[in-house]
Formats: C-alpha cells, sequence, structure tokens
C-alpha cells in the first residue's frame, strides 16, 4: 500500500449553503429570498420541495458544530443568507439574522474549526429581484454594502472569504435556461448577470482589501474540464467553445481581464450586447488570494449544428459509472483540471471548495448507512489531488460536498450528498461511513491506495 500523505497544513473541510440547510425561511425577521419565492411556485422544484425547514439548521447549530468537531474538520464551509441579515438587501439590518451567524462563528472557533464564509450562494433578498435582480447592475452595488457589513462585523476572526459561489450556476441556470430561481429564460439577461455577479466580484474584494483584513479572499467557480468525443477538427472546436463557455467566461476576466474574444462574437451575432462599463474589466481584474474550485464531472463533447447556439452536443459516454445526479464519476479530471489552470491562470493558492457525490442511501437493519460508493468516490478524487499537489499545483485544502444532505435546488430532497444522513421525518443525524471514513484521513492526514 502506497501511503500519499498531504502537506502537514493542509485543510481539511465540508461544505453547506444558507438556503439547502437552514430552514427557518420566515422567521427572527428574515426577509424572502428568490428561493423561497421559485421554490413556492408550483411546479418549479420536484416534489413540491422547499427549503422552509431544510436540514433545520437555524435551530440545531449548535448540535451540528459538535458533530463537525467529531469529524475532526479544520474549517467548515458556510454561506450567509443576504435577505436573513437584511431582509430588504439594503438598508435596514435584522439584528437577529446577524447574531445567527455570529453566534456560529463563536461556537465554530471555540470547536477549533475555521469559518469559510461564502457571501452569495444562491439566495438574492427577493426585494432585489423586485428592483431586476442581478440584471441590474445597481445590485453590485447593494453587495457591496451587505459584503462590508459582514467584512466588519467578521472580518476579524473569519480565515477564509468567497465572493460568489458557481456564478455560471447563477446566470445560466437561474437566467436562461429557468432551472433555477428567479427561473428567468433570457439568454441575453443571463450574459449581463454573469457580467454583474464578476463586477461585484471584484469590487467587493477591493473593499476587502480597503478595509486591510487579515484573512483571504477568493471566489468559486464551479470548473468542469471538457473533452472531445473524437480527434476530428469540428468535435475539437466544439470543445474549444463549450470550455469557453463553462469555464473561460469566468476565468478569463478573473485572472486576465477579457472575455474569450471567439465566444464573445458568437453571444455578439446570435444573442446581443450586454453593457460592460469603462474600467469593469479592470475591476473584475483584482489580484485574489486563491481559487476555489468545485469538481464534480467532466464533460465530452461533439459537434452538432442542430443542437444550441454554438453546435455542441453532450455526450454521455458508454460503460462509464455515473452518480444519482447522472454525472459521470471521472477523478482523473480534477488532476487535469488542476494542472490546466495552475498552467493557464497559475492562483496563488487553490481550495477544492466542493467535490462529492449524490448516492441512493439507505439507513440499513444495523441502524447505519453503508455509503461505501461515496467513499470510493472521494478516495478516488483525493489521489487526484494529490498527485496534482505532487506535480506542484497549490493545492491547500478539500471540502466535501456536503456535511449534511440538504435540499438540492429544483431536486429538492431527492439527492443524498452529505456526510451526515438526515431523516427528514425527525431531524435526526446519522453519520454515515463516508464520515467515519474522513474522520480517520482528516486524524492520519494520509490516504492510501
Ligand atoms: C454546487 C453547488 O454549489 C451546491 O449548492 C450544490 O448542492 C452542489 N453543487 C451539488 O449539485
Amino acid at each position: 500500500m502506497h501511503r500519499r500523505y498531504f502537506p502537514e497544513d493542509f485543510i481539511w473541510g465540508a461544505a453547506t449553503a444558507s438556503y439547502q440547510i437552514e430552514g427557518a425561511y420566515n422567521e427572527d425577521g428574515k426577509g424572502e429570498s428568490i428561493w423561497d419565492r421559485f421554490s413556492h411556485t408550483p411546479g418549479k422544484i420536484l416534489n413540491g420541495d422547499t427549503g422552509d425547514v431544510a436540514c433545520d439548521h437555524y435551530h440545531r447549530f449548535r448540535e451540528d458544530v459538535k458533530l463537525m468537531k467529531e469529524l475532526g474538520l479544520d474549517s467548515y464551509r458556510f454561506s450567509i443568507s443576504w435577505p436573513r441579515v437584511l431582509p430588504e438587501g439594503k438598508g435596514q439590518v435584522n439584528e437577529k439574522g446577524l447574531d445567527f451567524y455570529k453566534q456560529l462563528v463563536d461556537q465554530l472557533l471555540k470547536a477549533g474549526i475555521d469559518p469559510a464564509i461564502t457571501l452569495y450562494h444562491w439566495d438574492l433578498p427577493q426585494a432585489l429581484q423586485e428592483k431586476g435582480g442581478w440584471a441590474n447592475r445597481d445590485t453590485a452595488k447593494y453587495f457591496v454594502e451587505y459584503a462590508n457589513l459582514i467584512f466588519k462585523e467578521l472580518g476579524d476572526v473569519v480565515p477564509l472569504w468567497i465572493t460568489h459561489n458557481e456564478p455560471w450556476v447563477v446566470s445560466f441556470p437561474g437566467h436562461a435556461f429557468g432551472e433555477h430561481a428567479p427561473g428567468i429564460k433570457n439568454y441575453q439577461t443571463a450574459l449581463q448577470v454573469a457580467h454583474n455577479l464578476l463586477l461585484s466580484h471584484g469590487m467587493a474584494v477591493q473593499s476587502f482589501r480597503q478595509l486591510g483584513l487579515p484573512g483571504k479572499i477568493g471566489i468559486t467557480l464551479n470548473l468542469t474540464p471538457v473533452y472531445p468525443f473524437s480527434d476530428n477538427e469540428a468535435d475539437q472546436k466544439a470543445c474549444d467553445l463549450q470550455d469557453a463557455f463553462i469555464n473561460r467566461w469566468f476565468l478569463d476576466p478573473i485572472f486576465e481581464g477579457s472575455y474569450p474574444e471567439e465566444l464573445h462574437q458568437i453571444y455578439r451575432k446570435k444573442v446581443g450586447e450586454f453593457i460592460i462599463k469603462n474600467d469593469d474589466l479592470e475591476i473584475i481584474n483584482q489580484k485574489i488570494d486563491f481559487l476555489g474550485i468545485n469538481y464534480y464531472l467532466r464533460l465530452v463533447v461533439k459537434h452538432n449544428p442542430d443542437y444550441n447556439i454554438f453546435g455542441v452536443e453532450t455526450v454521455k459516454p458508454e460503460g462509464r459509472e455515473y452518480t444519482e445526479m447522472g454525472w459521470e464519476v471521472y477523478p482523473e479530471g480534477l488532476y487535469d483540471l488542476l494542472i490546466r489552470l495552475h498552467k493557464d491562470y497559475a492562483p496563488e493558492a487553490l481550495y477544492i471548495t466542493e467535490n462529492g457525490a449524490a448516492y441512493q442511501d439507505q439507513i440499513d437493519a444495523d441502524g447505519r448507512v453503508h455509503d461505501q460508493k461515496r467513499i470510493a468516490y472521494l478516495k478516488a478524487h483525493l489521489k487526484n489531488a494529490h498527485r496534482a499537489i505532487e506535480a506542484g499545483v497549490p493545492v491547500k485544502g478539500y471540502y466535501i460536498w456536503s456535511l449534511m444532505d440538504n435540499f438540492e435546488w429544483a431536486f429538492g430532497y431527492s439527492k443524498r450528498f452529505g456526510l451526515i444522513y438526515i431523516n427528514y421525518d425527525n431531524q435526526q443525524r446519522i453519520l454515515k461511513d463516508s464520515a467515519y471514513w474522513y474522520r480517520t484521513i482528516i486524524a492520519k492526514n494520509y490516504i492510501e491506495d
């Protein structure tokens, strides 16, 4: 057996997001979010599920922090619900909401767990959606006001800050495909949203620097390596376009201050313009301390002129393993991705801010959840993260999605990603085998293969 040791200061973590776990959707002065509105609209979420109660984490966070401590986590990544602290999105602060996060941070620090805060994990205040949401440039300004409030309240004690989680998902599933809140189907709007999200990221980083806070700040992107179905030129071109669409549209402006030109031209021709003002790209191109990567799957694509505006069709290779999400298990893709990011963009540090899998977990007769497939998935991905570290890529930490089963957006509670099983009938928490496995990995700081 070969022991793959991780660096001594490697951060072992787990992640969640506010709307997916908190519940208490209208308690203690919280304002409505676009996900409250969306999930309360019939037909939008599988089985009519909502985040009204979710994992009831708002009331059970003390118990949940205890479980994190039991696992030995170095860090816990969670997000703040903007409308819980600013019910109207701006202006009047809801002290009770703010207090919840202060208490959570306090509990984490007492347990020796570093908080890693995501400022925006998709639950925009509905009040701001009424003013146009992310398609309205002013939302970037309000985001920075909100970020500043949190920086001032928690900036002294929180070491890791993430401005946005997966802006691609907010932009396209949210505003072009209509599958996520706010459920808009307009490609041009989606492009404006992507730009305003990036702008708000850059502005928030500027603010963070001005405050001279001790922590580190970055952004989390969903990055998906793309492979051509064949080596013919058309498939290769389709591959490049898909890569520009899903990865480079966000990476290039952040690291290089420009949008991928070829794709921008297609958008100009087929979608229309979006507004970029004078120094927007300069603002977006702020130096960040780290890049957060959410990695789940790869894509294999081929050219098909009838398919979408790019003429790109995604194919599912046969004979491969797929998770409950229908996502191909492809651990080598994580290695390829990390190497590529290091080569093309050279971020100072990289964190895998999410990696994990949904499987059909069940409580066995012995009262336990034997999720062996999840363990295999995690182990294979950790191996590939380790290979990248060996090759010189500065991967500083790894967060499993998710600490606990939760509300999987349009799929409601039908998909379980957690290390901890949630019984939604009585809110009982059961550590799955993967949780015990992760505890030993954290304690040993190596994996075996
Ligand atoms: C990425 C998102 O950040 C998270 O909210 C979601 O639950 C997981 N992927 C799984 O789809």
